[in-house]
């Protein structure tokens, strides 16, 4: 079994290690991070997922923005570790992520990604919203968690600036229990995918 828990301030280095390993050096210089810089994460959304023995598999993280002055949800990094991609352990997260999002009450999801691996779980090409520059136009992708969330929403994504009305502390004690990803041994990669980067 696997176990998916909101990451906690003492796991943050653990967190920052395997994204030092899954990305290529210099991946806080990307302008996506500009919209995250200072500003604190959605706690309750920020995920590791852990093996039976506590070896951290996975993790993914959201920071609030704002597009047209609507709050939107930034998905990334999500980051498997190297010897586990292509074992579906990525698509547990992401669902995982994206189930309490909704239940939390967001409206639209938005990210920086490869379409191919990200359309699986609904995201699409969103015409009208601008990254910072240089950002790819085709990888700007968004989800709907309510019906059309993303309808008339356009213009450039921009930091959240507001304080969060009651910053939560992450609850630990909200995790999920997942049972492995169905997957025949034979069907998974001999060697680490190359995968979307933000
Ligand atoms: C991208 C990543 C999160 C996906 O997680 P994962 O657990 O390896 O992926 P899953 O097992 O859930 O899904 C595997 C499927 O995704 C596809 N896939 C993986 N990366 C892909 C990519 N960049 N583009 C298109 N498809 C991709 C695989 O081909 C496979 O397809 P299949 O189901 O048809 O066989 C993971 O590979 C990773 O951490 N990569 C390095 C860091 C990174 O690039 N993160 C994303 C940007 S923030």
């Amino acid at each position: 079994m696997y176990e998916i828990c909101p990451e906690t301030p003492a796991d943050e280095p653990e967190v920052e290690g395997l994204y030092d390993l899954c990305f290529a050096p210099g991946r806080t210089a990307l302008s996506s991070y500009r919209l995250r810089d200072g500003v604190p994460r959605v706690a309750d959304l920020c995920l590791l997922l852990r093996d039976a023995g506590g070896t951290l598999m996975a993790a993914i993280r959201f920071w609030p923005v704002r597009v047209d002055d609507r709050p939107v949800l930034l998905l990334g990094p999500i980051a498997v570790h190297p010897t586990a991609q292509g074992e579906g352990l990525g698509g547990l997260l992401m669902r995982d992520s994206l189930t309490r999002a909704r239940r939390m009450g967001f409206d639209r999801v938005l990210l920086v990604g490869d379409a191919p691996y990200y359309s699986r779980f609904g995201f699409t090409r969103l015409d009208d919203v601008v990254m910072p520059p240089p950002t790819n136009p085709d990888r700007v992708l968004g989800l709907e968690l309510r019906p059309d969330a993303w309808v008339g929403v356009a213009g450039p994504v921009l930091r959240e600036t507001r304080p969060p009305a009651d910053p939560p502390a992450p609850d630990s004690t909200a995790c999920t229990q997942v049972a492995p990803p169905k997957r025949p041994v034979d069907d998974r990669t001999e060697t680490p995918r190359s995968a979307p980067h933000h």
